[in-house]
């Protein structure tokens, strides 16, 4: 099996690249890409850099050109919710655009025509997910995750967000990558452990935490990835 992991910026796939030590790298598309093999398996790891374009991009190239049959995503997020303190891992049962906007005809937030407000992750993945979580004793809590464009670091901004999307997290990739992979047919998961509140604050804890934060996912995608060979044997 071919299995993508996805980051969005160097440090959230360092820790991954370190841990399989080996790697053949293919550059393609203006990017990088580390292919590991992994028993029988290929891992295909790769950063899009930041932003939804970038990150489509990747997705698709994971897919098309090195036929990934499930996509895992790793990184950073900001949260919504105020449950959520820095460090604790999320995982995305379904994403929206928060900075997709037709309204002016009438249209919600994040939805245009011929698409939909939410696209939705793999539900068997998430519950692998919850099997590897309980074997590490790890926390992870499922939340929708808000997409966009847009670093927010204001309260204004991520309370609209809240409201507008019932999100829990937000990032800047998420939503692209489950988009490509719903449209191609192939299982997503976006893992994100939180470096920042979002707030006015969110510069300088990102800044902080988004090596150590990144790693905490990363990890876990680690162990995620051999929950996923085990259940193919
Ligand atoms: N990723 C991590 N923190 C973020 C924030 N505050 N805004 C957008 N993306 C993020």
């Amino acid at each position: 099996m071919n299995i993508a992991i996805m980051g969005a910026m160097p440090e959230e796939i360092e820790p991954l690249l370190v841990h399989y030590k080996e790697y053949k790298l293919v550059e393609y598309a203006k990017n990088s890409f580390y292919v590991v093999k992994y028993n029988e398996h290929t891992l295909v790891i790769a950063y899009s850099k930041i932003g939804k374009v970038n990150a489509a991009i990747t997705a698709v190239t994971m897919i098309e050109k090195f036929n990934c049959e499930k996509l895992l995503f790793s990184g950073v997020a900001g949260a919504v919710s105020d449950e959520l303190q820095i460090g604790d891992l999320v995982v995305a049962t379904k994403l929206a655009q928060h900075d997709l906007d037709i309204s002016a005809f009438g249209h919600p937030f994040g939805y245009v025509p011929e698409g939909s407000v939410y696209e939705k992750t793999d539900k068997r993945l998430i519950d692998i997910a919850k099997e590897v979580a309980i074997e590490k004793k790890l926390s992870l809590k499922e939340t929708i995750i808000a997409t966009g464009d847009q670093f927010v670091c204001d309260s204004n901004r991520k309370q609209w967000i809240e409201k507008t999307f019932d999100a829990g997290a937000l990032e800047m990739e998420g939503a692209a990558v489950v988009l490509v992979c719903n449209a191609l047919d192939v299982p997503s998961f976006i893992l994100r452990s939180i470096s920042d509140a979002a707030d006015m604050d969110a510069g300088f804890d990102f800044d902080k935490f988004l090596e150590s934060s990144a790693k905490i996912s990363a990890d876990f995608i680690i162990s995620m990835v051999d929950k996923i060979i085990d259940k193919t044997k």
